[in-house]
């Protein structure tokens, strides 16, 4: 019986450790103070007196983005630099617009498991699991599909229309880490010898390599 009970007990505790992310919240709301110049884990918070329902508001993912570098696809976030608001409640909204041929390139988010919505369009998309197992899938118009926490994943548009999703992740700012920019084009560079090693290619191929991505922006 108490063996029993210990089972379930772990089980119950297991099923909410690995489903959340971001911490709890201590207080029902902790509007981002953008401004405090002090961080805790997240931003301090704005005087409760000073809070207002645009704090909770944006209207910045209603139409698709303007799309115009080179791998086709952009990504507008609604997180908390957009929404101060959702500073320590753990979710966060981003629009993904995909021209046709567009791609997503393969990055992870070392903070939170996504879930996207097919807004418009079909997309080829996939995952990589730390045994270099590839899930793969095509998803069109009302699918959902996950991209578990941290791992490898992206979406490449194959078709002849533009696509779009809605992502959601368990995290008010999940970070974004895009696999070759961080390692072709890092400040200061990722040695050469590194690189070549790494890859088992020319420094030749590295700064073709490096000649074709922009530097990261966000
Ligand atoms: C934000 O933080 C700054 C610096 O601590 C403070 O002066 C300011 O009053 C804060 N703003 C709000 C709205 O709480
Ligand atoms: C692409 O569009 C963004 C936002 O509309 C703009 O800030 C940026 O300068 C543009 N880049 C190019 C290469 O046109």
């Amino acid at each position: 019986m108490a063996a029993k009970f210990f089972a379930c007990f772990v089980a119950f505790v297991a099923v909410f450790n690995v489903a959340k992310s971001d911490p709890d919240l201590l207080q029902d709301i902790c509007v981002a103070n953008a401004t405090a110049g002090i961080k805790v884990n997240g931003f301090a918070c704005k005087n409760d007196a000073a809070v207002t329902e645009a704090d909770f508001f944006f209207a910045g993912i209603a139409n698709p983005a303007v799309i115009n570098n080179s791998v086709g696809s952009m990504v507008t976030a609604a997180n908390v630099m957009q929404i101060p608001g959702l500073n320590t409640l753990g979710v966060s909204l981003a629009r993904i617009d995909y021209l046709p041929g567009g791609l997503n390139p393969p990055h992870t988010h070392p903070r939170a498991t996504e879930i996207v919505f097919v807004l418009e369009g079909a997309l080829d998309v996939g995952f990589i699991t730390t045994a270099n197992k590839l899930f793969t899938k095509s998803i069109k118009k009302g699918d959902v599909f996950v991209f578990p926490k941290g791992l490898v994943h992206f979406q490449k548009n194959n078709g002849n229309v533009p696509a779009a999703v809605i992502a959601a992740f368990n995290s008010q700012f999940a970070g974004t880490q895009v696999i070759a920019a961080a390692l072709f084009t890092s400040t200061p560079p990722v040695p050469d010898n590194v690189l070549t090693q790494a890859f088992q290619i020319s420094t030749a191929e590295v700064d073709k390599i490096k000649s074709g991505l922009a530097p990261k922006k966000s």
